[in-house]
């Protein structure tokens, strides 16, 4: 038989057609979970991004499941030891997406700096208001990185070119390497208390969900702005929206939430807050470069083949 392959989310379409030569591609609705619980049931593997929680409900619910792919990067929706301890491979595309998520975070960070959002919104609402909306320059101005892998090390690097200063906080790199990159590593209240501008690159995981909370907003030089274009809830949103109201924090602008989706929340209420539904990955590029590596992957997966870090 034709091994199935379900596709739970959108997919760029060249990694469909790729899929489609070898394989009965099926599409399921992966946020429908009584769909997905069925239509999981024949599937040798399943591609999800990231709206798609694979837990141990659809794990097991799939006998057959040889495979479970990951068009993108973080793999916080997908049980990975429920997972392994039934055998089933996991595979992500870590690279896919970088480049996209670090230029959705300085797209972030200079329209919350210039309240391009906002002024846009404005003016189309007939509202001519140029007081209203002045900004700050970002040259000159200490920006901290919170984690300091792939995609924290590309938003620095982009973020050098405005002539600011660099300072990361990221338990897990040598400070060489940091210093290689002209960051210079600190503690994480260190960073709180300097920085202009805060941009978060962690995975969600127990240890980094809430890292940024009331306590430590609570230390943030006033008026930082902050950035949140890796996973909801890193920064919390409650002692956000605190922090907002009492003017500490001056603006913030977020691809994700801790609930997704979202469509009401008391973040949006604030005109120096600029929101987008999870857009980092959502380029033609990013997409392209995901689902061909995840294609690739359960291709080999499902032929028995070595499966390389994609
Ligand atoms: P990465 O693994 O290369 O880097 C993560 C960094 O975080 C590592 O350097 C690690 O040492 C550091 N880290 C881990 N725990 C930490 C902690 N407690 N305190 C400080 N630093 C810590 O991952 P990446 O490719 O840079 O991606 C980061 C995250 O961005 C992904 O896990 C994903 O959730 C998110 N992401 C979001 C989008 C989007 O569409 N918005 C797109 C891609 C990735
Ligand atoms: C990711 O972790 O890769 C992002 O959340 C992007 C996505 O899959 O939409």
């Amino acid at each position: 038989m034709t091994p199935v392959v379900l596709i739970a989310e959108e997919l760029a379409p060249s990694a469909i057609d790729v899929l489609a030569c070898d394989f009965d591609v099926r599409h399921v609705d992966g946020t429908d979970r009584p769909a997905l619980l069925e239509a999981v049931a024949e599937a040798d593997a399943l591609i999800v991004r990231s709206a798609t929680r694979v837990d141990a409900e659809v794990i097991r619910a799939a006998d057959g499941l040889k495979v479970i792919a990951r068009a993108g990067v973080g793999l916080d929706n997908v049980e990975v030891p429920v997972a392994t301890a039934r055998g089933v491979m996991v595979v992500n595309a870590p690279t896919s997406n970088i480049v996209s998520a670090a230029e959705q975070a300085i797209a972030l960070l200079l329209s919350v700096a210039r309240h391009t959002a906002s002024a846009s919104a404005a003016l189309k609402r007939g509202e001519w208001k140029r007081s209203r909306y002045t900004g700050v320059e970002v040259q000159g101005k200490t920006v901290g990185v919170v984690g300091l892998g792939r995609i924290g090390v590309l938003f620095a690097q982009r973020m050098a070119a405005f002539g600011t200063r660099l300072i990361a906080y990221d338990p897990y790199i040598q400070p060489a390497r940091a210093a290689q990159l002209g960051v210079r590593l600190v503690g994480l209240e260190e960073l709180l208390r300097e920085s202009d501008f805060i941009s978060v690159h962690l995975p969600r995981t127990p240890e980094t969900f809430g890292l940024i909370g009331e306590k430590e907003l609570a230390l943030v030089k006033p008026g930082v702005r902050i950035v949140n274009a890796a996973r909801g809830g890193l920064v919390d949103e409650e002692a956000l929206v605190v922090a907002l109201r009492e003017g500490r924090v001056a603006g913030a602008g977020l691809d994700v939430f801790v609930t997704e989706p979202i469509t009401d929340s008391p973040l949006f209420g604030f005109d120096n807050v600029v929101v987008a539904p999870h857009l980092g990955a959502s380029t033609v590029e990013a997409q392209d470069k995901a689902g061909l590596a995840v294609a690739r992957s359960v291709k080999l997966a499902l032929q028995g083949e070595f499966v390389p870090d994609a």
